[in-house]
């Protein structure tokens, strides 16, 4: 009673909101910020933003901070045909991460993945993929200049083995075109965080190991690299402990980067039993935790916040239920837990 009453006085004087505000304003990305971290965020495609019970949840402030567009600023996206740019699709999500208060990790400039075919088989030489490579970058970071909070300039360049991927950038240029690439991302948007991202890069390893060699080969060129993406596509139970992801992120941080969790999820055997979805949530947890004990870790992103939208089934077959909301956006209540109480106490104030 005595509660209630001052509730209703401090609401009457405008001190405090009735507790139903109060529960919308707790959330992932509530507690990410209460903790420090700059968001807790999700990825999200073009395809999905008609489903408007899908666009509500990935809206909601309180659980997601910030946004990743999944494809659309990809390269066969926005250069489908040479010097010809489409930013129709890319434009939709920063339309929509603006409309909702949410930062924006913008992803990606340079990858071996979904590049369209006059790139990979136009045979170009040397000096003409360095010019066509900054060209791509240069339009592309100035379109989205001030709005992006990171870019992960280039994306997977290595190989399980740690050794350089295979590319149509790699066999043409050489390991040059890293630095090549984030000058060029630098010149064009001099406020932007510049980021590495790649995934089997969450523990020791080596490949951890050749991706600290990227950063150190960017630096010696004299070159802007802000941080390196952990994206963090794990698999039940097999996850790297919290303290083996905390001491490889501390690596990395020791370069003079920061780091983020940029892809997480954890996938299993659909369907996914109760024991695997406990240990689910420890895992979800672990990464959490990781990312709240090392300073300059600055934010989560999940790989789309609901299963119904899981890139994992289309190509791990038979595996999936990896994100914390099921196939019908119902929220599985024991991993939304865990990742709130692995960030810590709700805001207050
Ligand atoms: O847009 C076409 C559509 O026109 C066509 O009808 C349909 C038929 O298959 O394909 C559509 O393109 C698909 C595209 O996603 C958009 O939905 C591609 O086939 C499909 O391969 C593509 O998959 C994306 C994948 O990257 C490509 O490698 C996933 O959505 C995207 O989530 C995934 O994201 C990557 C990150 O960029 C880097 N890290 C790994 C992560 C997961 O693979």
């Amino acid at each position: 009673m005595l509660a209630i009453v001052a509730t209703l006085l401090l609401t009457a004087a405008g001190v405090t909101s009735s507790p139903l505000e109060r529960r919308a304003t707790d959330g992932l990305n509530a507690r990410a910020v209460a903790a420090g971290k700059l968001y807790f965020g999700s990825a999200t495609d073009n395809g999905e933003l008609s489903d408007s019970a899908y666009v509500a949840g990935l809206s909601n402030w309180a659980d997601f901070g910030q946004l990743t567009p999944g494809n659309a600023l990809k390269w066969d996206s926005i250069e489908p045909s040479r010097d010809s740019f489409s930013y129709a699709n890319g434009d939709t999500i920063v339309d929509l991460a603006a409309k909702n208060g949410q930062k924006l990790r913008c992803h990606t400039l340079v990858w071996h993945n979904q590049l369209p075919s006059w790139l990979t088989s136009g045979g170009f030489d040397n000096a003409t993929l360095i010019t066509i490579l900054k060209n791509h970058i240069t339009n592309e970071v100035t379109h989205y200049k001030g709005k992006c909070l990171h870019w992960d300039v280039v994306n997977e360049a290595f190989e399980e083995d740690g050794t350089w991927r295979s590319s149509v950038f790699y066999n043409t240029i050489g390991p040059s075109f890293v630095p090549i690439a984030f000058a060029a991302a630098a010149a064009a948007d001099p406020d932007v965080k510049l980021y590495y991202n790649d995934y089997n890069i969450e523990n020791a390893g080596g490949k951890s190991t050749s991706t600290q060699n990227l950063v150190k080969l960017v630096k010696q060129y004299g070159v802007k690299i802000d941080g390196v993406g952990l994206q963090s596509h794990f698999i039940v139970g097999s996850t790297p402990s919290q303290s083996a992801q905390q001491s490889n992120m501390q690596a990395f941080i020791d370069l003079g980067v920061e780091v983020a969790v940029t892809e997480l999820d954890i996938r299993t055997d659909t369907p996914a039993t109760s024991s695997a979805v406990n240990q689910q949530a420890k895992d979800y947890a672990s990464t959490i935790a990781a990312c709240k004990a090392v300073a300059k870790c600055v934010g989560v992103t999940i790989w789309d916040y609901t299963d119904k939208y899981s890139w994992i089934p289309s190509v791990f077959s038979g595996q999936g239920s990896a994100l914390p909301w099921d196939e019908n956006l119902k929220k599985k209540d024991s991993i939304y837990n865990a990742i709130l109480s692995a960030w810590g106490p709700a805001p207050t104030g």
